[in-house]
């Protein structure tokens, strides 16, 4: 199970230092989105702060690219140290050849689908994936609230990689506190998004150390174990 604190909800007077505290904290990757204003309704930040951040962790980059033009920013943020980038299968015609460009430079490949996009639609690309994130608040700002009508999707990825033996990782992003975390890894997801229930706890350590306790307890794979 991978936490994945959300650098959005961070001090943004002191990005560097919110990413190495994250990784002090105990966190596994972290989470960076990137935001247009015109596939989203808000701008965030770009390459050159992913740039600035790397050297201070060795934290796994998940960048989460909510752009209308991505192919113009996967190079850049390649070069700054992405490790892994998510594309929206929103996007249309664009996925195809944006997951080979992703992959031709040598980052992992994910893709994104928002909370009333049919899950149906990433179908085609499963196989060619490495990892999945079910969007659980439509895209845009932190501090929102869960949907709970996404978790379906969930559970009907978690089949279609079950049954088809695929290897992506299932990942949730908004709205994810310790509760909505749990009943996301019972419905099968791996990696935890967390903006506000995470850098807006009064101990990150804390609260990531909690949120792994309650997903590993959660597990359904676990779970079988214990049987
Ligand atoms: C929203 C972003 C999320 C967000 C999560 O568009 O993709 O990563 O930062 O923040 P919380 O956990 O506060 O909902
Ligand atoms: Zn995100």
């Amino acid at each position: 199970m991978i936490i994945a604190p959300s650098l959005l909800a961070a001090d943004h007077a002191c990005f560097g230092k919110s990413a190495a505290r994250a990784a002090k904290a105990g966190a596994d990757w972290l989470h960076l989105d990137i935001m247009d204003g015109h596939f989203v309704p808000n701008i965030s930040f770009g390459p050159q702060v992913v740039k600035a951040v790397r050297p201070l962790t060795k934290l796994f980059f998940d960048v989460h690219l909510m752009c209308n033009k991505p192919e113009i920013l996967l190079e850049p943020f390649a070069r700054a140290g992405a490790d892994e980038i998510i594309i929206h299968v929103e996007l249309g015609e664009q996925v195809e050849p944006l997951i080979w460009k992703v992959k031709q430079l040598g980052k992992k490949v994910g893709l994104a689908v928002n909370p009333p996009t049919p899950i149906s639609l990433a179908q085609p690309f499963l196989e060619k994936i490495d990892l999945l994130l079910v969007m659980t608040v439509n895209p845009g700002f932190g501090g929102q609230e869960f949907i709970h009508e996404t978790l379906p999707k969930i559970q009907q990825a978690e089949a279609w990689r079950r049954e088809k033996q695929l290897r992506y990782q299932i990942s949730v992003d908004g709205g994810i506190n310790f509760q909505t975390a749990a009943e996301c890894a019972r419905a099968g997801a791996d990696t935890f998004v967390a903006g506000t229930s995470l850098f807006g706890a009064r101990s990150l350590k804390a609260a990531i150390n909690k949120m792994r306790k309650i997903v590993n307890a959660n597990d359904p794979a676990l779970a079988d174990l214990k049987v």
